[in-house]
């Protein structure tokens, strides 16, 4: 897909992987709609878009609720007339306290955050796709998802589902003309870490896997660039690919 002129549905794109994908699509020529809970986060790059000369908008939208995401696609459609990129990104770890005090309420949530989410958005972007003969969705993973972390197996449970339900819907490229796919990020320098611990700093058995990994931890812009690759090559469907340089995190 030649992304020039197409229309783009981010969600998470306040923060992190979500706003250096939104700012690396605005310099192609997208225009972009930037999902998140978080306001502020998703005006900051909003500003930042329309800094650089593109179109923008936000909605808030939590993508755990059916209300989330039908809000965000009635937006899209509303602002720009129709959607041609889904990137289903938003997603977040259990944090701290350390599984299995996990409590009830946050596995809920995660679950539902993480995996419900780009189930529904990717349902919802082939509805609003077919008005336009088709489009390109991207799911966020994680190594989390083939690497076991003992600390976060809500997480990883999580994350593999992302990566097993982008597989099986690799043929939707000839029933819908959707190409669906997702990137596997290593550890990547976002707000993300952070939000592991307390919300302040990241949980103590992440700061060992920080040290270690050290100067190779990517930068988001690593993981936008294999978004735009998914887009750009009509080839890909049903793929998972692993964006690191580093060992999976223990
Ligand atoms: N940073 C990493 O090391 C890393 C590694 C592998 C995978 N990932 C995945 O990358 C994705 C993006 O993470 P990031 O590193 O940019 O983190 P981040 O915390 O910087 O950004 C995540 C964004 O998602 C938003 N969000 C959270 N819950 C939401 C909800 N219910 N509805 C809408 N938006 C919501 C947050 O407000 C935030 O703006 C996540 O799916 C994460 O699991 C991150």
């Amino acid at each position: 897909m030649d992304i020039a002129g197409k229309i783009a549905l981010i969600t998470g794109a306040g923060s992190g992987i979500g706003r250096a994908t939104s700012l690396m699509l605005a310099d192609a020529g997208a225009s972009i709609m930037v999902a998140d809970v978080d306001e502020a986060g998703g005006r900051e790059t909003v500003k930042a878009l329309e800094a650089r000369g593109a179109k923008a908008a936000f909605v808030k939208a939590d993508v755990a609720t059916p209300q989330g995401v039908r809000d965000m696609f009635r937006a899209v459609e509303d602002t720009f007339g129709g959607v041609d990129i889904v990137y289903n990104n938003a997603g977040v770890s259990c944090g701290n306290p350390n599984w299995p005090a996990t409590s009830l309420d946050r596995i809920f949530e995660v679950v539902n955050i993480n995996t419900s989410g780009v189930m529904m958005g990717t349902k919802a972007a082939v509805e609003a796709m077919a008005t336009r003969g088709g489009g390109v969705v991207i799911n966020t993973a994680s190594i989390a998802a083939d690497n076991p972390n003992p600390n976060e197996p809500i997480y990883g449970g999580t994350k593999a589902a992302v990566a097993m339900f982008t597989r099986c819907c690799a043929r939707l490229k000839d029933t819908h003309n959707v190409r669906v796919n997702a990137v596997s990020p290593g550890m990547v320098r976002t707000e993300f870490q952070r939000k592991t611990g307390d919300g302040v700093a990241p949980a103590d058995w992440l700061v060992p896997a920080i040290d270690r990994i050290g100067e190779a931890i990517l930068p988001p812009e690593a993981i936008a660039q294999a978004v735009l690759d998914f887009i750009r090559d009509d080839s890909l469907a049903g793929e998972v690919r692993v964006v690191t340089n580093q060992l999976p995190a223990r």
